[in-house]
């Protein structure tokens, strides 16, 4: 299976950009916009190609830890922005896993730094790595500002920012490449229709390979983000994986074909990341509206990974985890025949890990409990019996501790 790096990493920022908008109320596109003014920047500098287009993959990747940091700090002192140190930690960590070009230590630990010292380490001046701080003016003019945004006073007030936080929050040389490159042009292709095109223009051809290794460790870092917009959730994703590791094993597939299941498992539900939380977390049932919202997180799973040139098969198996055998799931209501078999066994796996996960306001199931339920919506039609019987001895050893 063939994955080329800039087509994943595009489908991953519009993933994340989802989660900043729903959490910080950040325009739009908001990485995709700090990646391509942070290139622009490093590549106006004399960096190599190479260090241009890791500071892509930084600029993407900034604001990766998000979810988690709104976990570890509550979503109070997260819209304050308290405690960054953690959100940079755990985004510099999680980072570190993606196929860099070259070495990009430091950059999305210190995008939060200021010239003069005040930031969230402290770090000054030349201290601070290049890249992070051409991240740190990206980032930041386009939080306070929305680049993408058509208002006449814009380009003035980016300017009279800039130049004034110069030596403050900026560093100088940054500042003043920026300065230099900061016009109409540059607005026009931040804008929400252009970045896109802007993206793949400015980011460098360098379209290397994921390894199936490689791959896996980047979807373990999604579900993470996924499993932590939610205490709801927080081992949803990263459960199915395994669960379906277990049942991959059970029905003795190859390893390719395991790996690609655990993709799917790990990213089936990245469309989550643009349901609002506050639906995410009702306790009890939704209304219509907030369920078809809900629904929706399903076909933008789809959306985000049919997108990926070489994942096609995992965006349909991981988007048909609500599909029923009867036709009455989403987000395409197919029927038995036209579901293939690794939808049906996420579909099943998805109904035991939510059953049998602990939630806030109640404990998990047991699996015996799990599993009667299970083969009651088969005989029902909805799942598929087969899998639901061999789940059963496959997935005992979760018993009789709950699963988490
Ligand atoms: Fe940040
Ligand atoms: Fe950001
Ligand atoms: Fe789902
Ligand atoms: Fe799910």
């Amino acid at each position: 299976m063939k994955i080329g790096i800039n087509t994943l990493l595009f489908s991953i920022s519009q993933a994340l950009d989802c989660v900043e908008n729903a959490l910080l109320g950040v325009a739009t596109n908001h990485s995709r916009r700090v990646a391509c003014v942070s290139m622009r920047i490093c590549r106006r500098m004399g960096l190599s190609e190479a260090d241009v287009f890791d500071m892509g993959t930084c600029a993407v990747l900034h604001d990766n830890a998000l979810t988690e940091y709104m976990q570890a700090v509550g979503p109070e002192r997260c819209r304050r922005l308290e405690n960054l140190d953690i959100h940079c930690a755990a985004g510099e960590r999680n980072a570190r896993d993606f196929p860099f070009q070259g070495r990009a230590d430091g950059v999305v630990l210190h995008h939060h730094e200021n010239w003069d010292g005040s930031g969230v380490h402290k770090l000054r001046g030349e201290a601070i790595p290049l890249r992070a701080a051409a991240l740190r003016l990206a980032d930041n003019v386009d939080a306070r500002f929305s680049l993408g945004t058509a208002d006449p006073a814009l380009p003035e007030n980016v300017l009279a920012h800039v130049r004034r936080e110069r030596e403050r929050i900026y560093a100088p040389e940054t500042a003043d490449v920026f300065l230099e490159l900061f016009g109409e042009d540059m607005l026009q292709d931040l804008s929400d229709e252009r970045i896109d095109a802007s993206l793949t223009e400015v980011m460098p051809p360098l379209e290397g390979e994921l390894s199936m290794p490689q791959l896996l460790r980047i979807c373990r870092i999604f579900s993470g983000i996924i499993d932590a917009k939610s205490p709801f959730t927080k081992n949803h994703s990263q459960g199915i994986a395994e669960k379906t590791g277990y049942m991959a094993s059970f029905y003795g597939m190859d390893a390719e074909r395991r790996d690609m299941l655990g993709v799917a498992a790990h990213l089936h539900d990245l469309g989550k990341l643009s349901i609002p939380a506050d639906i995410l977390e009702k306790p009890g049932s939704l209304s219509e509206e907030e369920f078809l919202v809900m629904r929706g997180h399903a076909s933008m799973s789809w959306e985000i990974l049919s997108g990926v040139a070489g994942m096609e098969d995992i965006a349909l198996w991981a988007a048909g985890h609500h599909e029923k055998l009867d036709g009455t799931g989403y987000p395409f209501g197919r029927r038995a025949e036209e579901l293939p078999f690794e939808s049906r066994l996420l579909a099943c796996v998805d109904i035991y890990q939510a059953l049998t996960e602990e939630r806030p306001y109640r404990a998990g199931m047991e699996h015996r409990r799990a599993m009667y339920i299970l083969e009651g919506m088969a005989a029902h039609g909805k799942i598929d019996g087969d899998i639901v019987r061999k789940m059963g001895p496959a997935l005992e050893h979760f018993s009789p501790e709950k699963c988490s």
